[in-house]
């Protein structure tokens, strides 16, 4: 299939970030892969070219009504030298999914694959060495009709870029404190929530810079009916250890299906915790917090990998989980999962794919 994606190479290689230098989506490698759709054609022209600049029209479909979607996975160079995507069939997967929902032709599988591994591998002394980092693989796809009627674009322009990253928290490993937000919601039943969808992360910006203000890294939304059963981060899932369970809102349509999310669950049940997906509210929580029982918290995200929470505010609660430290769990999980990605465990599971 290789032979499917014309290359061409970059005759001005950009020097490389240091490691220790890397923060999250800062950085881009010297290549992209992008591939176009017409309704006349289907998928066609698969390629590799230098990092660049895109031109569109004025007109185009997705600077308007935000015809727009995106995944995000990661490369790691393992302690072997080898370099391993983290469960890539899963993001396949879900690209589709969110193309559906937003009337984008669905890409072959296959092709999706190829265009992550033979870019990475095409960029392989991109990916960065230290923990704690990786090569960021963002696919994309945006409507490209230049056209101002409201209705599916009948052209689309996919496209793929990498990135070295670091944390993508400031606060690394640190514990966050979050805001658990009263006033705004992410999604409703029957919406976006549950699609990759670039529109999701633009509603999520105005609560987020109120909650930076607040001196808030994250917020955490609660359902848009209710407004009781907490959902999601919106950069990432949330679970939590009240007593001995773990739980974490199931999928019920307005919350992200996260890769990270469906690994811990995984690891949890291989280790024989018990973790249950099911609705729980603000107030559950907060009763745990008082009677002593919530013991963590944390959020699982591709970007974020496993990230501690140390703190929830509502309304006017100050809820202090494990009294701002990481959590013995929290922390079993995350080297866990960095033991498959850079390859010191043996992946026995199948979520890796060697570049
Ligand atoms: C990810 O974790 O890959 C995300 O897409 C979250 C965020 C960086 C937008």
């Amino acid at each position: 299939m290789n032979d499917g994606i014309r290359v061409t190479k970059t005759t001005s290689p950009k020097p490389k970030p240091k490691d220790s230098t890397l923060a999250f989506g800062t950085e881009f490698t010297d290549h992209m892969f992008l591939m176009d759709y017409r309704d006349d054609k289907g998928w066609y022209d698969a390629r590799i070219g230098p990092y660049g600049p895109l031109t569109l029209d004025p007109a185009t479909a997705v600077l308007h009504y935000a015809q727009s979607m995106f995944e995000g996975l990661k490369a790691f160079r393992g302690t072997d030298g080898e370099i391993r995507l983290f469960r890539p069939d899963k993001h396949v997967q879900r690209l589709n999914n969110t193309a559906k929902r937003l009337c984008i032709p669905a890409i072959d599988p296959e092709v999706v694959l190829e265009s992550w591994t033979t870019l990475v591998d095409l960029d392989r002394d991109w990916v960065p060495r230290a923990v704690g980092t990786s090569l960021y693989v963002r696919p994309t796809i945006i409507a490209s009709e230049p056209f101002l009627g409201v209705r599916p674009s009948k052209s689309y322009l996919y496209f793929v870029i990498l990135s070295p990253v670091g944390a993508y928290y400031a606060e690394g490993m640190n514990p966050v404190k979050i805001l658990v937000d009263a006033k705004y919601v992410r999604a409703v039943p029957g919406g976006l929530g549950e699609a990759k969808a670039s529109a999701n992360y633009a509603a999520s910006l105005y609560p987020q810079e109120d909650a930076k203000h607040g001196g808030f890294t994250q917020v955490l939304y609660l359902d848009g009916v209710h407004r009781k059963y907490i959902e999601e981060v919106g950069t990432m899932n949330l679970m939590l250890r009240i007593g001995d369970e773990v739980i974490t809102p199931p999928l019920a349509g307005s919350i992200l299906p996260g890769v990270t999310r469906d690994s811990v669950l995984a690891l949890l049940r291989e280790w024989g915790i018990p973790a249950s997906e099911r609705q729980v509210s603000i107030d559950e929580i907060v009763e745990a917090a008082g009677k002593g029982t919530l013991e963590e918290v944390f959020g699982t995200g591709t970007a974020a990998v496993i990230s501690p929470v140390g703190e929830l505010f509502y309304k006017d609660q100050h809820i202090v989980v494990n009294e701002g430290r990481i959590g013995e769990l929290t922390q079993r999980l995350y080297d866990a999962i960095v033991a498959v990605q850079y390859g010191t465990a043996p992946d026995t599971r199948g979520w890796t794919v060697v570049v």
